[in-house]
């Protein structure tokens, strides 16, 4: 049983056009399927095995986040393994339902006739975002029934090496679950994969996003200008902590490859857990001010010398809350999670 989830207030799942939060805390409600989200817990379960037995080594990963020693804590394969277990079956029913509210904004961005819907998931390797954008994609599937859905195309770029745990969740969410053998005819007739061949590709490139590799620059690229959706889930504080000039490098490149209509998501800590020094100053910059000055900061046309926005900032929330159902299982504890989210649309470069 999840624990540490108080019972939210019964409302319907938040959708929004335009929402700037400063003050507030938002709850937002699960609003896919129980079943559903259930089954993308199984997922982590069947392919991560979590367990009492990993306390120790998770341990030693809480040490190293603690100490915010990243390369330590994401420099083990079976830290990886026991930090993926136990962080991100919570976050990944969380962006299920952050990808569910976002869908009208992300539709509305531009794929081209049968064209895969590309999402490149920067800092993505820990499997949140892959399972929550499988579920996302298998309630797409049922409510399109014969009719066309686009090919889901997930690009999971990350600097740590991952692609043992992003290959073992890939092959759950393609793989009926194993069934007792005593389990009903009707059951075993009802048990398939969450989604075949046919609904999603996935890609990892193992890639530290601040210094690209020369040789890995084009196929980086290429997945960016391709991209329906690039997202920064709990990675752009991390960016920012090692280096503010890189990062705002990597978003200045973001802005020049992404297409009109494509959008970038970033999901955080909420407040003080994500300020930035710049240029080592003890003044402490909010992540989020950083971002927008980057991104919303108008950029001058080369054509008539007059200013433009390169992005438009479509949501904007300071503080939100996942609560997880009461009735999800799981081996191992897992939390609420507590995030500020902020999405920007790419805007046409009239005149740029
Ligand atoms: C806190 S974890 C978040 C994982 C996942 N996005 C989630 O939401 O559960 C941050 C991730 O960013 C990755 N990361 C940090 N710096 C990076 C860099 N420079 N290039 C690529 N990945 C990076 C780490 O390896 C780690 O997987």
């Amino acid at each position: 049983m999840a624990r540490g989830g108080r019972k939210p207030p019964a409302r319907t799942a938040r959708r929004e056009r335009v929402t700037t939060s400063t003050s507030k805390v938002n709850d937002t409600l699960a609003s896919a399927p129980p079943v559903l989200q259930q089954r993308c817990l199984d997922i982590f379960k069947d392919a991560l095995k979590p367990g009492f037995e990993d306390k120790d080594i998770l341990q030693e990963v809480k040490g190293h986040l603690y100490d915010r020693n990243f390369a330590a804590a994401f420099g083990k394969e079976e830290y990886l393994r026991v930090y993926a277990s136990r962080w991100s079956p919570s976050r990944a029913l969380a962006y299920l339902q952050v990808f569910q509210d976002m869908d009208e904004h992300l539709d509305s961005s531009p794929v081209q006739g049968d064209e895969p819907l590309r999402v490149v998931c920067i800092g993505g390797g820990a499997g949140g975002e892959l399972v929550g954008l499988a579920g996302r994609h298998s309630i797409r599937k049922t409510e399109a029934g014969d009719g066309y859905h686009p090919k889901l195309h997930a690009i999971l770029v990350d600097m740590a090496a991952w692609s043992g745990v992003t290959g073992s969740l890939l092959k759950g969410i393609m793989s009926a679950p194993e069934l007792s053998k005593y389990a009903s005819q009707a059951k075993k007739d009802a048990n398939k994969a969450l989604l075949g061949g046919e609904d999603l590709a996935m890609d990892f490139q193992q890639q530290d996003v601040l210094n690209i590799d020369q040789d890995a620059t084009a196929v980086f690229e290429e997945a960016i200008m391709q991209a329906r959706l690039a997202t920064f889930m709990f990675t752009l504080n991390e960016l920012y902590s090692t280096s503010v000039a890189k990062t705002q490098l990597l978003l200045a490149r973001l802005t020049e490859l992404m297409s009109a209509g494509a959008c970038l998501l970033v999901v955080d800590s909420p407040g003080s857990y994500s300020t930035v020094s710049v240029n080592g100053a003890d003044k402490q910059y909010p992540m989020q001010w950083l971002l927008d000055h980057t991104l919303i900061a108008s950029s001058r046309s080369r054509d008539s010398g007059t200013d433009y926005a390169r992005w438009e900032k479509v949501v904007s929330d300071d503080s939100r809350w996942f609560r997880l159902p009461e009735s999800m299982e799981y081996p191992i504890e897992l939390e609420n999670m507590r995030y500020q989210i902020h999405l920007y649309r790419r805007l046409s470069d009239v005149g740029g």
